[in-house]
């Protein structure tokens, strides 16, 4: 068994004294930049210039600088940046200004290991990679709690190490627990589990519910409750204790549904599916495909996203949220509400 390092395996000490690097402002980064600050480490953020970034981190109390400059002053650089435009920016403004003994942290293992950046071998590689969204580490972290993290060390070996347990500390990755894992591991896994379960999985099933009970003559709200609002509630008993703990909580008629027709829903022909995708993301292609999207100006990408705001389940769930009590109160609009 993998072991967990938790707040006492983690030397904050190691990133005192050092400027921190973030560079990009979006998801990860402001939710790292912020719980770092709030651990007392000094960070500074990168941006390119026009950025609309650059008022919100300053308005946070950061020292915004260009992504070159930030990476010429800082002992840690996070590359906080979209994995697609990651290789055209560390060609321009990273790799000019790396000097050995620098380290490039990451917190998806994807440009490392499909090889679209490769590091000088005098610079430290690492990743420290929350397992959930960036508006969800910060939340956690001002809760005074964490989520749960991943470390890997591509180049550096120990004292890398120690880097990278200091920086999940300072964003509370070690209030959850910390795993050690490879970049491989994390970048394919990684993959692989917001495709077909997380995001691509859960997406695909929550609409094709909500459209088989709405072309059944249902009404949208109680095919929004059952297909989509539940969902959470489901989750959060599995997340807690395990699809048996969750079971231990739903009714006898749930629990013979869930065991008898759940397993024809989800049949081989899915696992299937499943393995030619991982497949896919082992042999590069997933990977190769996807920068050539970036290539092409995302328009497959825009296309299918458009589509998906498109779908009567959104409707349905904007008004409906709008409607009740607790989101209203707490004036939840989405992720944003975190910032
Ligand atoms: N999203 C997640 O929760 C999540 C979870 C785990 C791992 N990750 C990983 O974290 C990394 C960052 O992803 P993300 O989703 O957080 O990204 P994101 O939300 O899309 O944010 C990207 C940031 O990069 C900025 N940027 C773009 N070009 C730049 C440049 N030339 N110089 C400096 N900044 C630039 C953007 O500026 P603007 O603000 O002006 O657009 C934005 O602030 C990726 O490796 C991703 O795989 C993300």
């Amino acid at each position: 068994m993998a072991k967990v390092y938790t707040d006492k395996d983690a030397d904050l000490g190691v990133l005192q004294n050092k400027t921190l690097a973030v560079l990009g402002f979006g998801s990860q980064g402001h939710a790292h930049a912020l719980n770092l600050k709030d651990s007392g480490l000094n960070v500074i953020i990168g941006l390119y210039e026009g950025s609309k970034s650059i008022p919100v981190a300053q308005e946070k109390g950061f020292k915004v600088v260009s992504t070159a400059e930030a990476v010429r002053r800082a002992d840690v650089i996070f590359v906080s940046l979209p994995d697609t435009k990651q290789p055209s920016i560390y060609e321009k403004d990273i790799k000019p200004n790396l000097k050995p003994g620098k380290t490039l942290l990451f917190a998806h293992g994807f440009s490392i290991h499909f090889k679209t950046i490769v590091p000088p071998k005098n610079v430290n590689v690492i990743l420290v990679a929350p397992k959930g969204p960036g508006h969800t580490v910060r939340r956690q972290y001002v809760e005074g709690k964490g989520v749960p993290s991943l470390i890997a060390v591509y180049q550096g070996g120990s004292a890398a190490k120690k880097i990278a347990l200091a920086w999940a500390k300072g964003i509370g990755g070690t209030r959850a627990g910390v795993l050690e894992t490879s970049f491989k591991e994390e970048t394919e896994t990684d993959l692989f589990g917001e495709q077909t379960v997380l995001c691509g999985g859960a997406s695909a099933l929550v609409q094709a519910g909500f459209e088989t009970l709405v072309e059944a003559g249902y009404s949208p709200e109680m095919a929004y409750f059952e297909c989509l609002h539940e969902l959470k509630l489901i989750a959060d008993l599995m997340n807690e204790s395990g699809i048996s703990g969750m079971r231990f909580s739903i009714s006898e008629t749930a629990k013979w549904g869930d065991v008898s027709v759940g397993p024809k829903i989800i049949d081989a022909s899915v696992k299937k599916r499943m393995k030619a995708a991982l497949k896919d993301i082992q042999s590069g292609k997933f990977a190769k495909n996807w920068v050539a999207e970036y290539k092409g100006g995302y328009k497959k990408y825009n296309a299918l996203l458009k589509k998906g705001e498109n779908h009567p389940i959104e409707k349905t769930g904007a008004k409906l949220r709008a409607m009740m009590p607790w989101m209203k109160k707490h004036k939840i609009k989405g992720a944003q509400a975190a910032y």
